[in-house]
């Protein structure tokens, strides 16, 4: 099944319009929220994001081409799951979360996993083209600058590569509307953005060219591939 993520709207003060979430998280508020997170992220956070997480490497199994890049590793919840001819390098900017990362691959000896580097999603040091495939997991709704994520996301894949995101998009309306206007205040203790706008992610010329699918539990995530 597939749905569409709305066209931003005009209008002040929707999630429609608003491409600038109401607390901003710096670098600094990144590392900080995900060194608090990083010894209960798997049990706290790692149930309710298992199927998106798990559809969404199930997408990348399935397409083509070896080099896969996985934005905002984490503690490395996805990196069992890629297939074995999938060439996976992982980056993240807490040292702490990666820290676990790199205790998975170990203890599950994953031949698979190239890299893991603590480096900044919106401005890695990759060459262009580098990898065939680059995917965000819970990650967009992090980050400073959402736009530079895709940005660099764009710059590091291929001509022809694929673009995947899973996230948190902001309700358009509604109960679940108020209650993420009402939490993203603590965006900064949190570590996440719960008043992520798909606009904050995706200009007009992107919105055409997604598709996404609402993810468990209740489509609260999306599973959203960018087309080239
Ligand atoms: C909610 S966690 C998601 C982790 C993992 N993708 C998963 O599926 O569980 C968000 C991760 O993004 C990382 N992150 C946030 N901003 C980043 C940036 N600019 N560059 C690299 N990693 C970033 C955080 O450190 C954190 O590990």
């Amino acid at each position: 099944m597939s749905h569409t993520i709305e066209q931003p709207r005009r209008g002040p003060g929707t999630s429609r319009t608003r491409t600038v979430p109401r607390a901003a998280l710096d670098a600094e508020d990144v590392r900080a929220a995900y060194r608090r997170w990083a010894g209960i992220y798997d049990t706290a956070f790692g149930l309710v994001s298992a199927v998106a997480r798990r559809r969404a490497v199930r997408e990348v199994n399935a397409l083509p081409g070896q080099d896969v890049l996985e934005m905002g590793v984490g503690t490395g919840l996805a990196l069992p799951r890629y297939r074995a001819d999938k060439r996976i390098t992982g980056i993240d900017l807490s040292t702490e979360m990666l820290d676990r990362a790199r205790k998975r691959v170990a203890k599950l000896a994953l031949p698979n996993v190239a890299a893991l580097h603590e480096m900044d999603a919106e401005a890695t040091s990759f060459e262009d083209a580098s990898f065939d495939i680059a995917v965000a997991m819970f990650v967009a709704s992090v980050v400073p600058h959402p736009r530079r994520l895709l940005a660099e996301m764009r710059r590091v894949v291929r001509p022809g590569g694929h673009l995947l995101f899973v996230n948190h998009f902001a309700a358009e309306r509604g109960p679940r509307w108020w209650i993420e206007w009402a939490l993203a205040p603590a965006s900064r203790g949190l570590g996440w953005h719960p008043d992520f706008a798909t606009a904050a992610l995706f200009g007009p010329e992107d919105m055409a060219r997604i598709n996404a699918r609402p993810m468990p539990p209740f489509g609260i995530f999306s599973l959203v591939r960018l087309r080239d």
